[in-house]
């Protein structure tokens, strides 16, 4: 399987908009994965599968998420936010066959993170965050720091994130949470 046929693919389900997020955040993934010494074509799969079920509808998310990921998402089962992860997870295997549970899970938990992730994981989860389109505060700072230290990057783009989160009453995942106390473990 090709990533340019993934590409197209991927652009027959999401809108010019999203889609071309998702190439941004392949060329992303794909730089950070020279510089870390990435498997390339693990990081390209994740990366371009990332965000294949981001259009789903709502109740087609739910369905999903309850009969294939049911203990995992019971508590977020109303935040399509973060069940689209596991619908492209999903889809992933089902569609597209892909049984690497390294590529699986780097769709699973690009948009919670966990703790332990794997080089794929962290790839994939702080391109999706910084692409060249992306802004919010302290984003250049968050895109600097992922060029010379991955765990630095995502443990100030998760704090950056829980802040948001709070101030807007917003729920966090404890995946998050983890992988943040995980980050400060480690660094
Ligand atoms: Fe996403
Ligand atoms: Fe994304």
């Amino acid at each position: 399987m090709t990533i340019d046929f993934l590409k197209r693919e991927l652009s027959s389900v999401l809108s010019k908009k999203r889609y071309e997020h998702s190439i941004r955040v392949l060329d992303t993934a794909l730089n950070l994965g020279t510089i870390y010494d990435g498997d390339l074509n693990k990081i390209a799969i994740a990366a371009i599968l990332h965000d294949y079920a981001k259009e789903l509808k709502r109740d087609e998310l739910i369905k999903i998420a309850s009969e294939h990921f049911k203990l995992e998402t019971q508590d977020y089962i109303s935040n399509v936010e973060i069940l689209h992860s596991y619908a492209s997870a999903y889809i992933a295997k089902e569609r597209f066959k892909i049984e690497d549970t390294e590529i699986l899970d780097a769709i699973k938990y690009h948009t919670t993170g966990r703790k332990n992730m794997t080089l794929t994981e962290k790839i994939v989860y702080i391109a999706d965050a910084i692409e060249p389109k992306r802004e919010y505060p302290h984003v250049e700072k968050i895109r600097d720091l992922a060029l010379v230290d991955l765990n630095e990057a995502i443990l100030l783009e998760v704090n950056k994130k829980i802040e948001y989160l709070i101030k807007h009453e917003f729920i966090i995942h404890t995946n998050s949470i983890e992988m943040r106390n995980w980050l400060l473990k480690i660094s």
